[in-house]
């Protein structure tokens, strides 16, 4: 796969390395809630495409996320994945992994004015009891705290890019714990 040769689509934006340091992660805590500012560095390489059954045909974007603390520097959260771009059915897909033993396909819509507005809005969201975009989890963490959703929008402009996503976890005998996280980085 040569990346060059392909259109990314709404995808096209995110290419290269961005860092932001406005993050902010609202997390669960056994009495109550973590609040944690942040910056880290996310890292979006064009892959090329892949056909599926030789029909589908998508378009692909493997990232990394390093997320630190500000209080210490710690690196406290990890996350890897795709993002595809089905051109045909217009649909944009996010697979994630985080490094707790859950794995999330979300999907959905994206809103693209990038030729007219310089923007493209990549809107994807995945549940437990959804029948397409699902979360899969360890037996431990589907026992302990498990995610039910997870949705996130990503708004990607040329010079600066933000997301904001909201993951409800089922943690300390708590039904959906309200898991946020948001940050505007720009492309370093
Ligand atoms: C910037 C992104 C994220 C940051 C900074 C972050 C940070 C955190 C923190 C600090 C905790 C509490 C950990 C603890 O007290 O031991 C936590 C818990 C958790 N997070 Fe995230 N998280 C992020 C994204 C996600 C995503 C995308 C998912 C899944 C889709 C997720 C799923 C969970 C789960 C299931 C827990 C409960 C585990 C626990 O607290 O022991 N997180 N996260």
């Amino acid at each position: 796969m040569n990346d060059n040769e392909f259109d990314y689509g709404p995808l096209t934006g995110l290419i290269g390395v961005w860092k932001g340091d406005k993050g902010i992660d609202i997390a669960p805590e056994p009495d109550g809630t973590e609040n944690n500012p942040y910056y880290e560095t996310i890292t979006y390489t064009a892959i090329g495409d892949v056909e599926n059954a030789e029909e589908q045909l998508l378009t692909c974007l493997h990232y990394t996320q390093v997320v630190q603390r500000k209080s210490n520097d710690k690196v406290f959260h990890h996350q890897t994945g795709y993002w595809m771009w089905d051109a045909a059915a217009k649909i944009v897909m996010h697979s994630l992994q985080i490094p707790r033993a859950v794995s999330v396909l979300a999907g959905g819509k994206c809103t693209w004015a990038v030729h007219h507005e310089g923007e493209a809005i990549l809107d994807v969201s995945a549940s437990a009891d959804h029948d397409t975009w699902k979360i899969i989890e360890s037996p431990f963490m589907a026992q302990k705290a498990s995610t039910r959703s997870f949705s996130q929008k990503v708004v990607v402009g040329e010079h600066e890019m933000s997301y904001g996503q909201t993951t409800l976890v089922d943690i300390y005998g708590r039904k959906q714990f309200v898991h946020t996280d948001e940050n505007t980085l720009t492309r370093s």
